[in-house]
């Protein structure tokens, strides 16, 4: 749903940030701990959008197992956000879909990592959209995404960039 249409919100008229979890990101905090750590999903969902008021922003977060749900959502954010976060999760590796609705809005995107894929299996390596976003944070748990939150924050703001 558009910002505009929630009177009310307190997030309205502020600028949009969705955040978008790809595939058994819903798992977090039981799935492989060691690797992904203990912090839940709605944990980070919640912390994210108190912080985004913090920082002057709308944040949703949206999650699917289904590489559709997931262009479905990005679609429909389409002329409606500032910045996407997204993390493909294993869609990073193979999506062409993601890749290309990236693309098709517009909106600054950053590319966020729980772990630090370059210390994995080489099939984590690539990546479909790196070379197609602002950034890339990886490799700081659920710290990575505060700090993708904050780096929205600054091109939100028309920051420069180095
Ligand atoms: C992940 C890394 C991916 O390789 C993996 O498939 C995930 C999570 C991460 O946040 O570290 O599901 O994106």
């Amino acid at each position: 749903m558009a910002r505009e249409d929630r009177p009310g919100d307190p997030g309205a008229n502020l600028p949009s940030v969705l955040v978008v979890h790809g595939p058994n990101l819903n798992l977090l905090g039981e799935r492989e701990p060691e690797v992904y750590g203990r912090t839940t999903l709605k944990d980070i969902d919640e912390h994210l959008i108190a912080l985004g008021l913090e920082l002057g922003l709308a944040v949703e977060t949206f999650q699917s197992n289904s590489e559709g749900a997931i262009v479905d959502r990005i679609q429909a954010a389409r002329g409606k956000i500032h910045a996407l976060i997204i993390n493909p999760a294993a869609y990073t590796h193979t999506s062409v879909a993601i890749r290309d609705v990236i693309l098709a809005i517009g909106a600054p995107c950053i590319e966020v990592h729980l772990s630090n894929v370059y210390k994995r299996e080489p099939m984590r390596h690539h990546s479909t959209i790196a070379d197609i976003v602002v950034g890339r944070i990886m490799g700081f748990g659920a710290e990575s995404y505060t700090l993708a939150l904050r780096a929205a924050a600054r091109i939100t703001s028309g920051a420069t960039r180095a």
